[in-house]
């Protein structure tokens, strides 16, 4: 199935990408352009988050494949996190006031030393490092975030995963008073729900992130702790975890039990393998207006093949 860009993408970004194409890549910056200095419609609202993406920082400007990073302003104003809305647009409006301090997220299950962590306390124990990744979504479009995070693996060694434990299943804070999606959008079965096996889990790529840009995360994008498994698709990276459990079945996440003819539990990035809606063979780059081909594990199978040996990748979306 091919995909008009358009299509998946918010007008605003599509078009200033349009016009990016058509002035040059020389002549303005990728950051100009998405902070709106070319929408031409006299002045504009600042966007949500404006100020947070002043100074930010990181330690390089493209990813180890010389992918630009995607601009700030993009990471923060085009996201899904359907427990405010399926708007991408809207999300950051809708989820600005989540409470996100205190905030706890209890960790048990199959293991030997179940354990609450205050989310402070994770930042202090952990200290985050950046990790640059690719991050591909099911919908067919694509960024790379500077993320700030910490191996979900040393986590995970501290409370000492018994030898029954054969999955990880991660659940979001379930608050309808909050989340205006929990209650509206009725269809999904609240909480959001994934998990991973015990060792792509344990997978050094694998992190919780805190942070992009050298900054706390904000809400809309998994305030306070999210997940992040840069070679499966975005909808696995669980936002704004409260509770994680080792267990020995394969748990069922929202998208398996909301529709399992569409999403598998692996999901890894495999241009050969499609969802029906959407084609995986390539994607669109936000920013970009060309569409770029789609890498198996999304570029990271030298890092993470192993962990699939002998299983048939077309088998599994
Ligand atoms: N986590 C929760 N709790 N709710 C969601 O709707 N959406 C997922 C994932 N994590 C989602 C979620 C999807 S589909 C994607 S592509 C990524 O978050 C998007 O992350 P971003 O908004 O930070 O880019």
């Amino acid at each position: 199935m091919k995909i008009n860009p358009s299509e998946i993408t918010p007008e605003r970004l599509f078009y200033l990408s349009r016009r990016q194409f058509l002035v040059g890549a020389g002549a303005l910056t990728m950051s100009t352009l998405f902070l709106g200095g070319c929408r031409g419609k006299g002045p504009e609202p600042p966007p949500i988050g404006a100020g947070y993406c002043d100074s930010v920082q990181a330690s390089r400007s493209t990813d180890e494949l010389g992918d630009s990073l995607t601009p700030c302003q993009s990471v923060i104003n085009y996201n899904n996190y359907y427990e405010f809305t399926t708007s991408k647009e809207d999300v950051a409006d809708l989820s600005r006031n989540l409470r996100t301090s205190p905030w706890e997220i209890e960790v048990g299950g199959l293991v030997n030393k179940p354990r609450v962590y205050d989310v402070d306390d994770l930042r202090q124990k952990f200290a985050p490092e950046e990790r640059i990744y690719r991050l591909r979504c099911v919908e067919a479009w694509s960024m790379v975030i500077p993320w700030l995070g910490f191996p979900l693996a040393k986590l995970l060694k501290e409370v000492e995963p018994t030898s029954k434990a054969k999955y990880v299943r991660f659940e979001t804070l379930y608050d309808p008073e909050q989340m205006p999606g929990q209650k509206g959008l009725s269809f999904y079965q609240w909480p959001y729900v994934e998990g991973l096996r015990l060792d792509e889990a344990l997978h050094d790529l694998t992190i919780l992130a805190t942070g992009i840009y050298g900054k706390s995360l904000l809400p809309q994008n998994g305030a306070p702790v999210r997940l992040v498994v840069p070679w499966k698709y975005g909808f696995k990276g669980i936002k704004s975890i409260v509770k994680i459990d080792l267990v020995e079945e394969m748990p069922t996440s929202l998208w398996m039990a909301t529709a399992s003819n569409e999403y598998g539990f692996y999901a890894n990035v495999n241009p050969e393998v499609h969802h029906p809606r959407w084609a995986q063979s390539s994607e669109r780059r936000i920013g970009e207006l060309e569409r770029r081909p789609t890498l198996l594990f999304n570029g990271y199978a030298e890092e993470v093949a192993r962990l699939y040996q002998g299983m048939d990748l077309r088998k599994f979306f």
